[in-house]
């Protein structure tokens, strides 16, 4: 088969055969997908020959780039001595062991005394809830059963996850989910239900809130509070800096459990190690996944802290039992895969890098909305950062589709692989990334943007 077919048959094939996430069929036939076959640095290669800086990392997640050796050594060391043990009942494994010490002994600060592994994000979210239910059951408080969470927030795709996910796209077509579920106001100041820009009374605002929801559902029937410490997928929402340390105080009054969903905001991202140590918060449950392995084997893992362990320790009925679990849970590869990359993190001091070239690239973005009508607002905070395009900047009118659809076509030809969702553009490139790939990515976006001709309300 020539390069030329080769190539004709992958684009045909996955038209045909491929069911992508969160896309519709139809619409990616119309306009198929970049082919991505090889990566290098922070680099990646479509099918074309084609190379592009990844402004992406992968999906938040290749914090440490493509090329980290020690990481694919760890790998294919652990695959030589042994590539799976189940750590149900009666076996473990040394790299689950060795991991649960690191993580315990970085996580210190919070408390957090217990992990359990998981293969990803939304199975860590899914853990999360179900140990939170648990835990009041074990508590005698079984009629804690239900869940707060943010609009705008996004936590996964499994049902629990979903049912707490606070954007309708990810809801509407799975519903009915779980009940019991409330969806408060996010504290984002560029838009929100109280017109309130200053980030301290929407803080307040946004806290009374979810104060009225818990006497209205009624404190002792409400398990726990769940939301990213920056938020991610929902629009990359900061909140102001007293939101997260003044819910902590909300919950507590209510004894409610807060579980911080640091899925991507877990090992650097934002700029601190944790997105709650960001705020100086202690959560009772945190959730990890993506930079945990840095994309390179699907694997996330959830810690508790003592309040949690001391309840499975004092409760000797079934009742304590965790019957909950994944056949890859403790997987040895992906621990191996873990431990080399928080090794790695840890030497390369990631979160100070996300933050200094956060600012750096949260600056240049700033410069260049004062040039470009069409971007709205920018925000973001280390390496998760967005432009929210608009064709009215008084309005807030989001840009129409074929625009965003211009710009991402001229972003991939300027040389930048961006995310675009909806009119937002989202970024959150590998950690490792240098002065040089910043500027890099800058000309793209600044290439791109001059050359766009479409009609921004098209
Ligand atoms: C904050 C957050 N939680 C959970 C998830 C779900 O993770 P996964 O896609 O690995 O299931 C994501 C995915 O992007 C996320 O951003």
């Amino acid at each position: 088969m020539s390069h030329a077919v080769n190539r004709n048959f992958l684009r045909e094939m996955n038209a045909k055969r491929v069911y992508h996430p969160v896309a519709h069929p139809n619409e990616l036939e119309a306009h198929p997908p970049h082919i991505i076959v090889k990566a290098d640095g922070v680099h990646i290669y479509d099918d074309a020959g084609r190379r592009v800086i990844d402004a992406c990392g992968g999906l938040w997640n290749v914090n440490l780039g493509y090329s980290n050796q020690p990481v694919k050594e760890a790998i294919a060391r652990q695959l030589d001595e042994l590539p799976y043990a189940s750590s149900f009942k009666g076996t473990t494994n040394d790299r689950l062991i060795e991991l649960s010490h690191t993580l315990t002994e970085m996580l210190q600060p919070e408390d957090m005394t217990r992990v359990f592994f998981t293969s990803g994000g939304s199975d860590s979210v899914e853990t999360a809830l179900r140990l939170a239910r648990q835990y009041w059951k074990m508590e005698k408080q079984g009629e804690r059963t239900k869940f707060l969470s943010l609009k705008r927030g996004y936590h996964g795709t499994h049902f629990g996850a979903a049912s707490v996910n606070g954007n309708s796209t990810f809801r509407r077509a799975y519903e009915p989910l779980l009940p019991g579920c409330s969806h408060l106001p996010v504290p984002f100041d560029y838009r929100n239900v109280f017109n309130e820009s200053d980030p301290a009374k929407l803080a307040e605002l946004c806290l009374a809130a979810v104060e009225d929801e818990i006497l209205f559902q009624g404190a002792d029937t409400i398990a726990a509070f769940i939301a990213e410490p920056v938020l991610g997928a929902g629009g990359v929402i900061v909140p102001p800096a007293d939101y997260w340390p003044k819910l902590r105080q909300l919950l507590d009054r209510h004894n409610i459990l807060l579980i911080a969903d640091e899925v991507v905001t877990g090992f650097g991202r934002s700029g601190a190690w944790f997105g709650s140590r960001g705020w100086g918060v202690k959560p009772d449950i945190m959730c990890f996944a993506k930079a945990i392995t840095s994309g390179y084997f699907p694997m996330g893992a959830v810690t508790l802290n003592a309040r949690i362990e001391t309840a499975f320790k004092n409760n000797a009925d079934t009742m304590g039992i965790i019957s909950h679990g994944y056949t890859y849970t403790g997987h040895p590869v992906g621990c191996a895969a873990a431990l080399a990359c928080l090794a790695e993190t840890t030497r390369l001091n990631l979160p100070a890098n996300a933050a200094t070239e956060g600012d750096y690239l949260l600056g240049r973005c700033r410069t260049l909305a004062e040039k470009h009508e069409t971007i709205g607002n920018v925000r973001g905070k280390g390496l998760m950062f967005a432009m929210e395009l608009v064709c009215d900047r008084a309005a807030k009118k989001p840009v129409g589709k074929a625009y965003v659809a211009e710009l991402g076509d001229r972003l991939f030809e300027a040389g930048a692989l961006v995310r675009l969702i909806g009119p937002l553009m989202v970024f959150s490139p590998p950690l490792v990334i240098t002065r040089a790939q910043s500027d890099e990515i800058m000309a793209a976006v600044t290439t791109a943007f001059e050359g766009m001709r479409g009609d921004p309300r098209q």
